[in-house]
């Protein structure tokens, strides 16, 4: 549904809902409205869990352990605000943290007396061990004897990096240290096994790469998880599960989590190929614009997903000394109708590009002209 006279390279942020996912959302709104009562309670809730059913398998996981939240944001709130943090117990994240995370994980420490430490991911890298390095320096018990909790994020929102969840939660459970995994980017962008990855937790969005509609997020926990969480909003399910509890959240638009089906079935009919194919494509406009603006490029390209970030031209901030990242943003727009996040990180600005079925090489090559 995306305009067509614009350059739109920035999928990652908001996702792109296709017609065809539209038109599943507006059948099911038809259909609540039609007969509120009944839809509510005779169809919700195994339609619900059908839904659930159809994302776990997309994403390698069992319908029992997920759940439906608003988005990622609310599935983190949930995780976080569910555990009892002491005076002194430490939460440990990277400085590549999404902002928006960082602040629920704050509003926690305000509360509890709990303190954030943040491992500093370097950036560019060249190895993802430099990754689990910096995070295994902070789990250590002799710097940091009482960390409770591990948040980690499978794509780096500021740096799009690819992070090695898999060795980092091995790194965790070594020092019987649970992780929370913050997956916004991942449905739809990377091949997901939930159940190999050995994480406790598991909070995603289907409204970036898999083209649900607005407000699809969801909740995986483990088995050994599920007793203790609970949602952000406490309803009629509280004391009766996991599934209970957030199935039930107070009345609400459901129609973008029942949606979830299409959207998986759009995906797939895009061909087994599109997430190589996005990739591919997000790899190659990354070594084009490295090359074009003499830059490192940001990672190894099997860290790369279907995004990429690369610092900048200098000779940008050289003419335009008092630029920041929203002047640069509006540069592009009003100019050559771009659309792409300028992103402040490290004291540098950053153009992280998106590669999404839509979007085709040429495109960042205008961008790479325009900077
Ligand atoms: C890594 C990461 N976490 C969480 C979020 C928040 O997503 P939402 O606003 O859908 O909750 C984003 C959004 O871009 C993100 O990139």
């Amino acid at each position: 549904m995306i305009e067509q006279d614009c350059i739109f390279l920035n999928h990652g942020s908001f996702g792109a809902m296709p017609h065809v996912v539209r038109a599943a959302q507006d059948r099911w709104r038809s259909k609540i409205e039609a007969q509120p009562i009944r839809f509510v309670e005779h169809e919700l809730s195994p339609s619900l869990r059908a839904a659930a059913a159809d994302l776990a398998k997309f994403i390698g996981a069992q319908g029992e352990d997920l759940v439906f939240v608003e988005n990622a944001t609310a599935g983190i709130n949930a995780v976080v605000r569910s555990i009892s943090f002491s005076p002194g117990d430490r939460i440990v994240a990277t400085d590549h943290v999404y902002g928006a995370v960082r602040k629920a994980l704050s509003y926690v420490c305000d509360r509890t007396g709990a303190i954030l430490v943040e491992a500093k991911v370097p950036f560019p890298l060249q190895d993802e061990d430099e990754v689990v390095a910096a995070i295994a320096d902070l789990l250590n018990p002799k710097v940091n004897p009482k960390v409770k909790l591990l948040v980690v994020d499978h794509v780096t929102s500021p740096t799009a990096l690819v992070l090695p969840i898999a060795k980092i939660t091995a790194l965790a459970r070594s020092y019987g240290i649970p992780v929370l995994v913050d997956g916004a980017h991942a449905p739809g962008m990377l091949d997901l096994n939930l159940t190999e990855l050995g994480a406790d937790w598991y909070a995603g969005n289907c409204h970036k790469w898999l083209f649900t509609p607005k407000g699809c997020g969801f909740l995986w926990a483990a088995p050994d998880r599920q007793a203790d969480l609970h949602p952000v909003v406490i309803s009629h399910g509280y004391g009766d599960g996991f599934i209970a509890e957030f199935d039930w959240v107070g009345t609400r638009d459901w129609s973008a989590w029942l949606a979830v089906t299409d959207s998986i079935d759009f995906h797939q009919e895009l061909g087994e190929n599109l997430r190589t194919r996005n990739h591919d494509l997000a790899v190659l406009a990354v070594q084009m614009l490295a090359e074009t603006w003499n830059r490192a490029l940001p990672a190894p390209l099997t860290m790369l997903g279907a995004m990429a970030t690369i610092e900048i031209p200098d000779r940008i901030l050289d003419q335009n000394p008092d630029w920041d990242c929203k002047k640069v943003h509006n540069f592009l727009w009003s100019n050559y109708r771009i659309e792409v996040p300028i992103i402040p990180f490290g004291h540098k600005l950053w153009v992280r590009v998106s590669a999404q079925a839509y979007n085709e090489a040429e495109e960042y090559q205008t961008l790479a002209k325009a900077l």
